[in-house]
């Protein structure tokens, strides 16, 4: 039986085992995914046993999308320009690091028809799912990207690999049509200190979050008047291009799916 994980610290919280697990056995497939929390320096020999095929693939997440780089022999064209990592593939000998966070924004975005085109963004927050959501927004043709973090050194990194990025202090007032919580904040129901009274309705709040189904910032876009959406969509695109990727098939998004992320 071929054996899939993902990989992080912490890792509790992953909904990626109950989705893959689903998907694995819609499709007949005789493979097992589970997720395990691992230390720093255990990172390399994990990745070695997926060179060895003692483990045929994994899902990465916080805080070792980089990390994983250096055990790597090829990244894909989006890992690379993103140094970030999400499912690494076996190849042929080879481990391959994609980064399938990018696609996934871009499909729950597509879905959502609002147009992102010619907009102004403004993100909250510099961890590791930003790199590939400001790479998914410039695909998209947005007019210009604002990057707000509390530590803003860690704003500041991101314009080596994103140069015409503008970063405003953490509490600044600045004018946009989306805001895009990439924070951790509201995971634990925290809310986040910014005011976003004055910036007018009819704007997008998006959060990467989708656990819980609806975070504070959700809940003031929305009492304000503004469209939302939280990150669900976007985590199941994201588990289905590395199902593809692996199993070379393309699974189901039905209701069940849903039902099985539905944690509230
Ligand atoms: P990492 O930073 O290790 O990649 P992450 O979960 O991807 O982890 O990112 C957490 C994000 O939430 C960071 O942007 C973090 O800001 P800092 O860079 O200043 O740590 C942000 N964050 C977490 N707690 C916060 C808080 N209380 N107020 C504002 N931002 C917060």
């Amino acid at each position: 039986m071929k054996k899939y994980f993902v990989i992080g610290n912490p890792i509790d919280h992953s909904f990626s085992p109950k989705l893959h697990n689903y998907w694995l056995k819609q499709n007949n497939i005789n493979a097992i995914y589970d997720k395990i929390r691992l230390e720093k320096n255990e990172v390399e020999s994990f990745i070695k046993d997926i060179k060895e095929q003692k483990i045929n693939g994994c899902n990465v997440t916080v805080p070792f999308k980089k990390a994983v780089i250096p055990f790597l022999d090829k990244l894909s064209l989006e890992a690379n320009k993103t140094q970030s990592v999400n499912t690494i593939v076996y190849d042929d000998g080879n481990l391959i690091g994609h980064n399938t966070d990018i696609s996934g924004f871009e499909q729950a975005i597509k879905r959502l028809n609002f147009q992102m085109k010619d907009k102004k963004i403004l993100i909250l927050g510099a961890g590791g799912v930003v790199p590939s959501i400001i790479f998914a927004l410039k695909k998209m043709n947005v007019l210009k990207i604002i990057l707000s973090n509390r530590t803003k050194a860690k704003a500041e990194n991101l314009k080596s690999q994103f140069n015409d990025l503008e970063i405003i202090d953490w509490g600044d007032r600045v004018a946009f049509d989306v805001v895009i919580n990439a924070t951790s904040l509201g995971l634990k129901n925290e809310t986040i200190n910014l005011d976003f009274s004055k910036i007018g309705n009819k704007k997008l709040f998006y959060d990467i979050i989708y656990n819980p189904n609806e975070t504070n910032f959700l809940k003031e876009g929305k009492k304000l008047g503004n469209y939302t959406e939280n990150g669900k969509l976007m985590f199941i695109f994201q588990a289905l291009e590395a199902f593809k990727l692996w199993h070379r098939i393309e699974p189901k998004i039905n209701n069940d799916i849903f039902g099985i992320l539905n944690n509230d």
